[in-house]
């Protein structure tokens, strides 16, 4: 048998996991550090005054870079702070897309 082969395959799936977060990665940082002001499903808390971001109405009214910019930099006066620094460009980026995956 070929013996360069078991190492590929080794080195490839040591590469493989660092390309990019995937959805699921995404979903459960949403769990951990924005469900408890955005609810888990995205439709918002009344007490925190977030918005319902299962509905189509809410989705329209984000921009997509609106929703990078609040995400990174947090939205000024409100409990909403922001995640640069704290998580990775590339995890930002992931919970961006999560959030658009929200609306029902
Ligand atoms: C302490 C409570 C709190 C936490 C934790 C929190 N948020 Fe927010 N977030 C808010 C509030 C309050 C607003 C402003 C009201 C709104 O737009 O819903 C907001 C706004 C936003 C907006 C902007 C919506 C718009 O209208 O442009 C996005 C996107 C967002 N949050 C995503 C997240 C993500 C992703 C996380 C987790 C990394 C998170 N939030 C964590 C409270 C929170």
């Amino acid at each position: 048998m070929n013996r360069t082969l078991p190492v590929l395959l080794a080195v490839a799936s040591l590469t493989l996991p660092a390309f990019s977060l995937r959805a699921d990665d995404a979903k459960a940082v949403w769990m951990k550090k924005c469900a408890l002001c955005h609810g888990a499903d995205g439709s918002g808390k009344p007490a925190m005054k977030t918005k319902d971001y299962t509905k189509a109405e809410e989705q329209a009214k984000m921009k997509d870079e609106e929703i990078l910019k609040a995400i990174q930099e947090g939205v000024p006066n409100s409990k909403m702070k922001g995640y640069a620094g704290k998580l990775s460009g590339d995890e930002i980026k992931a919970l961006a897309t999560f959030v658009r995956s929200l609306k029902k």
